[in-house]
């Protein structure tokens, strides 16, 4: 056996040439992640409420599982009393739950042939569907036809449509998330760090889309408020809900500084929104969104099938109109909630991971006061 491998110039050349390696392949590598304004790394005591429920996957049930693949956004239908969700594979599934939860009764309802993340009702009993890649979908209440409402605003297009709500006025409102990643690369929008997200609306009386905001950090749920005044809408990256108020046209911080990162919100027609969190903030997601050049590696690492969407501690939480927290229900063992939708006395949750819709009875475990 040669002696090279034991002296020093191998020695040399086994650590200088990984090296070298690396920093070429990081200044090739064209991913440029930003610097994210001050405020967006900064947290605020006034969006930790005064409730906590910390353990909300003890006494939780889950409804349809394996029958639900990632089922993103649910909307809950109160004449028909079922629950409407997409799931990745393209299908909208509709869910009769029952008391017992392993006797709810899935259904493949349509499947749109994209990925349907946000859901909402009509005015003339058709279900809204923002899919991720088809664009503003209008299905009808029979689930035969699907027509396609939008996908581009002044020229361009939608490539995440995330979140829809529907005002009394038949005008939908909805979120594009990017238009410059499409849902599989969504990893990549958030670690990018730059405003690529637009809120929108589409008013079916005249085929208008318009761009009411840009320059939006990957825009995801939206609700419009009870008195049909003004929208709340989430911006994931950057923890912050913003009220748009839509004769103004003005904006507004509706609660900022988060805890975590919020993706849906749903009003629940009694005097509360709830905003589903799948990710609290771990130091290391603290640490890359300080650093751009963290959120680079990290990207270069996803690159090479590493997720960098690591999520823990996920949750709902629970606000009045105003955005005063009131209660977050939350596991360190739960990840990946996308949504919280209440029903009667039960928290309904989806997923952007689980095979399963989570139920819990907020009356018997609620959120109380820490000790
Ligand atoms: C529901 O089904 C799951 C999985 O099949 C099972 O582990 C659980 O015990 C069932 N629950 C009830 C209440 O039957
Ligand atoms: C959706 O399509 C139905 C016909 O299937 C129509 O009656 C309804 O007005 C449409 N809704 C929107 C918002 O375009």
């Amino acid at each position: 056996m040669s002696l090279f491998f034991f002296s020093p110039r191998f020695l040399f050349f086994a650590t200088i040439i990984p090296i070298l390696v690396s920093i070429a392949l990081y200044r090739l590598d064209t991913f440029d992640p930003a610097h994210l304004p001050a405020e967006a790394l900064a947290y605020s005591t006034n969006s930790i409420p005064p409730l906590f429920n910390d353990r909300f996957l003890t006494g939780a049930d889950f409804i349809g599982v394996g029958r639900l693949n990632s089922p993103e956004d649910i909307a809950y239908h109160p004449d028909s009393g079922l629950i409407y969700t997409g799931c990745v594979d393209g299908w909208v599934k509709r869910v009769k739950v029952h008391d017992s939860a392993n006797d709810s009764v899935v259904e493949d309802w349509v499947n749109t042939g994209g990925r349907p993340l946000g859901i909402a009702f009509g005015l003339h009993g058709e279900v809204i569907v923002a899919d991720a890649y088809k664009g503003l979908l209008n299905i009808s209440g029979d689930g035969k036809k699907t027509e396609l409402l939008t996908d581009e605003a002044e020229g361009v297009r939608f490539r995440i449509t995330d979140a829809v709500t529907v005002g009394d006025n038949g005008v939908l409102y909805f979120t594009d998330a990017s238009y410059k990643y499409s849902f599989h690369q969504f990893a990549f929008a958030i670690l990018e760090g730059k405003p690529h997200g637009r809120l929108l609306s589409f008013d079916p009386t005249t085929g208008v889309t318009r761009v009411l905001l840009r320059d939006l950090y990957f825009a995801n749920g939206i609700s419009m408020s009870p008195d049909q005044s003004h929208l709340v809408f989430c911006e994931t990256p950057i923890r912050r809900c913003s009220k748009y108020y839509i004769s103004e046209e003005r904006v507004e911080v509706f609660i900022q500084g988060l805890t975590g990162y919020p993706d849906n919100i749903r009003y629940d027609g009694d005097g509360h929104y709830w905003i589903a969190m799948p990710s609290t903030v771990t130091p290391l997601w603290k640490l890359g969104m300080k650093y751009p050049f963290l959120r680079k590696l990290t990207a270069m690492a996803a690159k090479y099938g590493f997720d960098p969407m690591f999520m823990e501690n996920a949750g709902v939480l629970q606000v009045d109109l105003e955005g005063k927290p009131i209660a977050l229900y939350h596991d360190h063992k739960s990840s990946h909630i996308t949504s919280g939708v209440k029903i009667g006395n039960h928290l309904y949750c989806g997923s952007l991971l689980h095979s399963h819709i989570m139920r819990l009875d907020i009356l018997k475990y609620p959120a109380q006061k820490k000790l």
